[in-house]
């Protein structure tokens, strides 16, 4: 098992990639939405994060501007909220001079028994992921094509938005939505220079996700790692490069795309006969002499 921090370039890409670029994040307030700010900053981009907490938002500029990146503007806001969403992406146009990049990456989720959950809980996870990443989605969409300008969008999936999981029905739901939403604007708004694109992460460690969907109780049962073939947790600077590199004028021609980012995780669950690794070395001579007596 590969433990520890694995050695991810960060230096790949000019440090002035994304100069042009003005680019909003929902969610940028923690985990990987915080992270993609940074990328983004670190290439030369001004950026607008939102979330719904005021305090979060502020920890997190104030983090950002300590680091020496500057160029970052915060706005609360509920993403299930269409007019909230609208004012928030009024103060980005005004603040920024424009937005040039949306990033849907706020969510919501948690594992539960479907028929646990009341009508509610499955609206909530809906509404958040779902309908938040609509908000964002149709009220820029509306400014830019009014406009006339173009747009680049990057919505955050999971894998599970292809493969479907149990315990987090509502999250693969929406997610897949999502993903729907993504492949259909492709077609509908490519002609208008307004490119959409959409990242799978596997397991990135975040307390936010963590504490919802790996609880201590979880962990004691199983090991997430054991399902990757690389055996380890993706690193938020790997998340950066791609997420940099599909903001950027080095990705023009993505469209329409969903790339995956889970060290081969959803390929290790899907094999027929992947579950075959828990064989120990020593037994294939006796595994082959039985095969081969198959005429
Ligand atoms: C069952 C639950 C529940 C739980 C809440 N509910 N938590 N039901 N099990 N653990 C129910 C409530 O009882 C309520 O229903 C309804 O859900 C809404 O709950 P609220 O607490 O009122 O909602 P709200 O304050 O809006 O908070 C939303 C939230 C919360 C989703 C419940 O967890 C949150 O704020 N999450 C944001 C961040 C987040 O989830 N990050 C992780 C993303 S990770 P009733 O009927 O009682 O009113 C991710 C990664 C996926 O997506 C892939 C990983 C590999
Ligand atoms: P996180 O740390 O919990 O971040 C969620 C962010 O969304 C926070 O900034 C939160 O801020 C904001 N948010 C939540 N509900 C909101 C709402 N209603 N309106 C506005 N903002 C809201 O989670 P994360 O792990 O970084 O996840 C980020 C994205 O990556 C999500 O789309 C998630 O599905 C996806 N993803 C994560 C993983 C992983 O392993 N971490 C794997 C696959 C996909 P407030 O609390 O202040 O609102």
């Amino acid at each position: 098992m590969r433990e520890g921090k694995h050695k991810i370039e960060t230096n790949g890409f000019s440090k002035d990639l994304l100069k042009e670029e003005k680019i909003w994040i929902t969610g940028g307030s923690s985990g990987l939405g915080l992270s993609m700010a940074r990328g983004f900053l670190e290439h030369g981009a001004e950026v607008l994060i939102c979330g719904r907490k005021e305090d979060k938002l502020i920890k997190a500029v104030e983090t950002l501007k300590a680091e020496g990146l500057d160029q970052v503007h915060h706005f609360a806001c509920d993403v299930r909220n269409y007019d909230e969403i609208e004012a928030c992406m009024h103060f980005g146009l005004e603040s920024m001079g424009g937005i040039t990049g949306l990033v849907n990456n706020a969510a919501g989720n948690f594992i539960s028994p479907t028929e646990r959950l009341s009508s509610n809980a499955f609206q909530t996870i809906v509404n958040i992921v779902l309908m938040g990443t609509a908000n964002a989605t149709m009220a820029l969409g509306k400014h830019w094509l009014k406009n006339q300008q173009s747009g680049n969008i990057l919505n955050i999936v999971t894998t599970y938005a292809e493969t479907g999981s149990a315990f987090v029905v509502p999250s693969a739901s929406a997610k897949a939505g999502v993903l729907a939403m993504t492949r259909s604007l492709a077609s509908e708004w490519g002609a208008k220079n307004i490119r959409i694109n959409a990242i799978a992460p596997g397991p990135f460690p975040t307390p936010g996700a963590w504490e919802r969907l790996f609880p201590p109780s979880v962990q004691g049962l199983m090991d997430p790692k054991s399902r990757i073939p690389l055996q380890r947790f993706g690193q938020h600077e790997e998340l950066q490069n791609l997420s940099v590199f599909l903001m950027s004028a080095l990705s023009p021609y993505i469209h329409g795309e969903c790339i995956t980012i889970d060290g081969g995780e959803w390929l290790k669950g899907a094999g027929e006969f992947n579950d075959l690794l828990k064989i120990p070395e020593e037994m294939w001579d006796k595994l082959e002499a039985e095969t081969r007596k198959a005429k």
